[in-house]
């Protein structure tokens, strides 16, 4: 078990906000006042969707699902179970997915294929707050992302160990 005495700072909420608040208004360029759809693959993405959101300006629509795809508490088993996909209809709709971390990319690969099978949507694109590039095992890449971020296990801000430390406000990492 961790201990958040263990852990040491990688990003702490202003750095965290302040790059939020940056991508927001970034897209609220690109969308213009065009409806967007918001897809927050659960749980990880929980804090980035919601403050993510706050900044937008376009009207909003937001669909939550469930993705699962880690096979020990450390290392993503590159099979993705989809616990809860059910999505309403996204023909001709702006879609954003919105990630915490794409590590090796199984997870968004899965659902940018599952989304482009089932519907012909106007745009569809990816953010993460983080993108750790060097574990990545499939072609895929972030649209959109806040940090790249180098090979550590990352708690907090969405991010678990185990299920824990969701709550925690910044990211921290322990050596593994
Ligand atoms: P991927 O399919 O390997 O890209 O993994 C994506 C998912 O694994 C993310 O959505 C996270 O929920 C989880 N994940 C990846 N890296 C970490 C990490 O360092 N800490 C906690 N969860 C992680
Ligand atoms: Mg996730």
């Amino acid at each position: 078990m961790i201990k958040e005495s263990d852990l040491k700072v990688l990003f702490n909420s202003e750095n965290i906000q302040e790059e939020i608040s940056k991508l927001g208004k970034h897209l609220n360029e690109v969308y213009g006042d065009e409806e967007l759809y918001l897809i927050c693959v659960l749980k990880g993405s929980v804090m980035f969707m919601v403050d993510l959101s706050k900044h937008l300006k376009m009207p909003v629509k937001m669909e939550f699902i469930r993705l699962s795809s880690y096979g020990s508490a450390f290392a993503s088993s590159g099979k993705v179970n989809a616990v809860d996909i059910s999505l309403p209809d996204l023909n001709g709709k702006n879609v954003l997915i919105v990630e915490d971390i794409i590590d090796t990319g199984h997870t968004a690969k899965f659902l940018v294929d599952f989304i482009n099978l089932n519907f012909r949507a106007k745009t569809l694109k990816f953010c993460s707050l983080l993108d750790k590039k060097v574990k990545r095992e499939v072609d895929i890449d972030a649209d959109y992302y806040c940090f790249e971020v180098d090979n550590k296990f990352l708690v907090g801000y969405g991010l678990d160990y185990d299920g824990y430390y969701r709550n925690i406000p910044y990211i921290g990492y322990v050596e593994v």
